[in-house]
């Protein structure tokens, strides 16, 4: 498909963390589907690098240095698209802070992690909204993505401040989707499975990895394609009716009750 008659012809959008392992494949299919894009993240030298290799593959791309979590910064990203591309249709909302050793249990939560965390993940996703949606509107409307994770879904003892953040992703992604229905604009957000970027293949220990990849049912733990690809989807007209909603792209890990890796396990040895 070339992109004069893709899927997302005419149409552009701004991804953030663009810099990372899903931004990057996420920039690259949406691109490859015809979308002019504009790559933002807080790390501008990797950027600039991303930006380059994106262009020498032929694909339409820009790089913006952006701090979500700062409201000037974020004004300045949008301003800087519309002058570039001229409009704006698409908002994937893929920036996040993770990652964090002391973002523990609740017991010993640092405040100033806390509220790190929280002005970057949440604070972050509603200020591109916030001024990504006037741009969207003058569009004719246009299509939100807040790429969330599954530790919102579920309790455990670590990366307590990330899930909570992105618990308030899962809940923006509602009101977004509720206050502006009625000028065109979508809004869903993606709960993630593990996604083997390279950091985190080369950051996780095997053993680890092991555990992780046998609590996907699928059998494997994600690729960024696998992102990418529902983003393509659900930023296309070809989910014109689809909003407010919070989808699991984590192949199968929150399908299955948390005890039956360990029993069906146990069984078979008889
Ligand atoms: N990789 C996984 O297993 C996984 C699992 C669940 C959810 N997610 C989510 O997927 C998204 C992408 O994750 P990834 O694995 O590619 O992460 P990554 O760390 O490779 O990329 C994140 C990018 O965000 C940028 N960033 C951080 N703070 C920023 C700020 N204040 N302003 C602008 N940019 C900023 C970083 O520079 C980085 O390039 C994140 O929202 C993450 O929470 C990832």
């Amino acid at each position: 498909m070339s992109n004069s008659e893709g899927l997302l012809s005419g149409k552009v959008a701004i991804i953030s963390g663009a810099a990372g392992g899903v931004g990057i494949e996420t920039s690259r299919v949406l691109a490859q589907a015809g979308a002019r894009v504009m790559l933002a993240d807080l790390a501008t030298s990797k950027l600039d690098s991303v930006v380059e290799q994106l262009r020498g593959e032929g694909l339409d791309v820009a790089g913006q240095t952006v701090d979500i979590a700062n409201e000037a910064s974020v004004k300045a990203l949008i301003q800087a698209t519309l002058d570039k591309f001229g409009r704006l249709d698409i908002l994937d909302n893929n920036a996040a802070s993770q990652g964090q050793r002391e973002d523990g249990v609740i017991g010993d939560m640092s405040v100033e992690l806390w509220d790190h965390i929280m002005g970057v993940n949440a604070r972050g996703a509603m200020l591109m909204c916030k001024h990504a949606i006037p741009a969207l509107i003058a569009a004719g409307g246009g299509s939100i993505i807040n790429i969330s994770s599954g530790t919102s879904l579920a309790g455990d003892f670590y990366a307590t401040a990330y899930a909570c953040s992105k618990g308030a992703v899962n809940t923006l992604t509602k009101y977004v989707a509720t206050q502006y229905a009625a000028q065109g604009i979508r809004c869903n957000a993606l709960t993630l499975g593990l996604i083997g970027t390279p950091i985190l293949k080369q950051a996780m220990p095997a053993p680890m990895l092991d555990i992780f990849t046998r609590h996907h049912m699928a059998g494997r733990i994600g690729e960024p394609a696998d992102v990418a690809n529902m983003v393509a989807f659900l930023v296309s007209d070809r989910s014109a009716w689809i909003t407010g909603q919070v989808y699991s792209v984590d192949g199968g890990f929150y399908a299955h009750t948390p005890t039956t890796v360990q029993v069906t396990n146990l069984m078979a040895q008889g």
